[in-house]
């Protein structure tokens, strides 16, 4: 059988490092695998438009191997090429980038490597919601060029102590947020998620539920996002809501860059009705070289922590994800079940609760 993975180029890096599971050139460490028992394994990140290695081999492929952090994007239309397609792997956690109601149509499944890699973004959240607060990239900036002038950045400086943190959903990754932030004497952690927390969750953190979004952000000085994207999140963060944002709010967004609008959260950074923005994840990945969000600033000149999309590609998490693409593509070879909580898509349903509710 041919097995598809479109992954991202790792050069140089991957080559020196082999922990890069991630990329093209250490292919998730399966070929060895996956060619012992016979079946073909193409690798490849040319993922765009007609004539890429992605169209053209979906075509015959039985499993695709995608990755969010460089997303091949498989919609409705080439669903109806992919033929033979059984099994959609995403070598880490959010789907988005399949068209998933087609796979619906389709009878293909898509599986997840659930959990594989929260820890690092919750722990890339915090890191955000830190810099943002505390003015900590325009210091540094200040320091590699030469100057020495506190109250340039001081005067936008803050403790996160005594400040409302919300997070818009509050799974696997918006709950290791909140856990992580108890130690810092919050006023308030707030969550906004249709699916309300088990009753002993919220109490161990003593976490409050909002159940209207206008309401909820208005109550924030500090929001992240830990959402999917799907019909119901995208462009959720819009020129209309970021209104009812508290003016110098700061906001981190992890989860996908198409839950905020582009255009509207650069003018609230520019504006200042936004403090900071911070996050790694972009409307269309790899980012432009002109995207606004690569060099948008609040009036003083800083509040901008954006990264390319790596918070869930840590090393550590690239290990898990891969272990767990592995097993997933066992089990199918083997007909064993999948793992529940892996399973987003199955044979012509939606098993996760996570991606709308329908
Ligand atoms: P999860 O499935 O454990 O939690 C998602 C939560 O969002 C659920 O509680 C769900 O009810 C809630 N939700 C869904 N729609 C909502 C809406 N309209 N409003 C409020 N809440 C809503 O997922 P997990 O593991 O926490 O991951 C969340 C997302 O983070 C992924 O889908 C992915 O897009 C993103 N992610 C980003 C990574 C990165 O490297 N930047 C790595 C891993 C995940």
């Amino acid at each position: 059988m041919k097995v598809l993975a479109i992954l991202y180029k790792g050069g140089k890096a991957a080559k020196e490092e082999p922990r890069l599971l991630g990329t093209v050139e250490n292919e998730l460490g399966i070929r060895q695998f996956l060619e012992s028992q016979g079946h073909e394994y193409i690798v490849s990140d040319s993922k765009d438009g007609p004539d890429s290695v992605f169209q053209k081999h979906i075509v015959d492929a039985e499993i695709l191997i995608t990755t969010p952090f460089h997303p091949g994007y498989l919609t409705a239309e080439l669903f109806e090429k992919a033929k033979k397609l059984k099994v959609c792997v995403t070598a880490g956690v959010g789907s988005d980038h399949i068209d998933l109601n087609a796979a619906v149509k389709h009878g293909a499944q898509v599986l997840e490597v659930t959990g594989s890699n929260v820890v690092s973004v919750a722990e890339h959240v915090v890191l955000s919601i830190l810099l943002l607060v505390k003015n900590f990239i325009p210091a540094h900036e200040m320091i590699e060029r030469g100057d020495w002038q506190v109250s340039d950045v001081a005067r936008n400086a803050f403790d996160l102590e005594g400040k409302v943190v919300g997070t818009i959903g509050a799974g696997r990754i918006g709950y290791r947020v909140l856990q992580r932030l108890v130690p810092f004497d919050c006023k308030e952690l707030l969550y906004y998620d249709y699916a309300p927390l088990p009753e002993a969750a919220a109490k161990a953190l003593n976490a409050r539920r909002v159940e209207d979004l206008k309401d909820f952000v208005s109550q924030c000085d500090v929001i992240t996002v830990n959402c999917p994207l799907h019909e119901g999140t995208k462009g959720l963060i819009n020129a209309d809501l970021l209104k009812h944002f508290k003016k110098g709010a700061w906001l981190v967004n992890t989860a996908r860059g198409a839950i905020c609008d582009k255009d509207a959260v650069a003018e609230a950074l520019k504006s200042g009705q936004l403090r900071g923005y911070a996050g790694d994840v972009w409307n269309v990945q790899p980012a432009p070289r002109d995207h606004v969000w690569r060099t948008a600033k609040n009036p003083l000149g800083g509040g901008n922590g954006m990264v390319p999309h790596y918070s869930g590609t840590t090393l550590d998490a690239q290990e898990r994800y891969a272990n767990g693409t592995k097993s997933i593509i066992e089990n199918y070879f083997a007909g064993k079940p999948q793992e529940p909580a892996n399973i987003i898509i199955g044979v012509g349903k939606y098993e996760t609760k996570a991606y709308g509710q329908r």
